[in-house]
């Protein structure tokens, strides 16, 4: 650990120069647990109770937790699949003043697999636990992302409507071989103001297959410049809030 660091106890928190940063998000799967994520593919993944309390309290704190190792291999690659297919149709985004944020990054819109997986009861239970809040996916504000060296997206809060929930689920992640202290891999959550964008709350690793949750209407983010020689594809998906009828 980093010298001038220190461990939030029941977290996977660490502060670190006055930084919180998630050194680990991964929820361990175990035998002995209260709440089961659905099956898939004949396996059942547990979530371990204290796990969840984790994540309740990193969102409840810091506005964001992430999650690893929820969504099988099978899964991952259908929507990497989808993702790579779509990738031709792709547009650049902003990166103008126009823009109520600068952002610049390629989108496009979501397939069967996207919408499924994004509608699917297993998404919709996790949600549920950390949330307890009937949601609903806006899938003209879904969508699969691709970042290349260069892009970026600035510091923003999500519509606060249409947005109220932020889910990334990160396909694929490709590092550079060059060690610095810059990167783009990672997603930084600023917090209820965003006066202090270069010292940012938390800091949010970037790891393909991990999953993240965020009151993204709530807490500003962004992501750093990708540098030379990194790429992500994710699937980036909005949740309003359900009203009933
Ligand atoms: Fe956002």
């Amino acid at each position: 650990m980093m010298q001038g660091s220190s461990e939030l106890p029941g977290t996977r928190l660490s502060i670190t120069n006055g930084r919180l940063l998630f050194q680990d998000c991964r929820i361990t799967l175990v035998k002995t647990t209260s709440e089961i994520i659905g099956q898939e593919s004949g396996s059942t993944y547990d979530w371990a109770n204290g796990d969840i309390e984790t994540a309740r309290t990193n969102i409840k704190t810091v506005g964001f937790t992430c999650i690893e190792r929820m969504f099988n291999s099978q899964l991952l690659s259908k929507l990497r699949s989808e993702a790579f297919l779509k990738k031709k149709d792709a547009v650049p985004v902003c990166g103008t003043s126009q823009c109520q944020y600068q952002y610049q990054a390629h989108l496009t819109g979501l397939g069967k697999a996207g919408i499924s997986f994004l509608t699917g009861n297993r998404i919709l239970k996790i949600l549920d636990i950390l949330l307890g809040m009937p949601l609903a996916l806006e899938k003209d504000a879904s969508c699969y992302t691709y970042y290349q060296p260069g892009d970026f997206l600035g510091p923003h809060l999500d519509h606060a409507e249409q947005c109220i929930v932020t889910v990334i689920l990160y396909l694929d992640v490709v590092h550079s071989d060059v060690t610095s202290d810059k990167t783009g891999l990672v997603l930084h959550v600023i917090g209820g103001s965003p006066s202090d964008v270069n010292n940012p709350r938390v800091v949010l690793p970037t790891k393909a297959g991990s999953l993240i949750i965020g009151l993204g209407a709530a807490n500003w983010h962004e992501r750093p410049t990708l540098q030379n020689g990194e790429f992500l594809t994710a699937i980036t998906a909005c949740y309003s809030r359900l009203l009933s009828a």
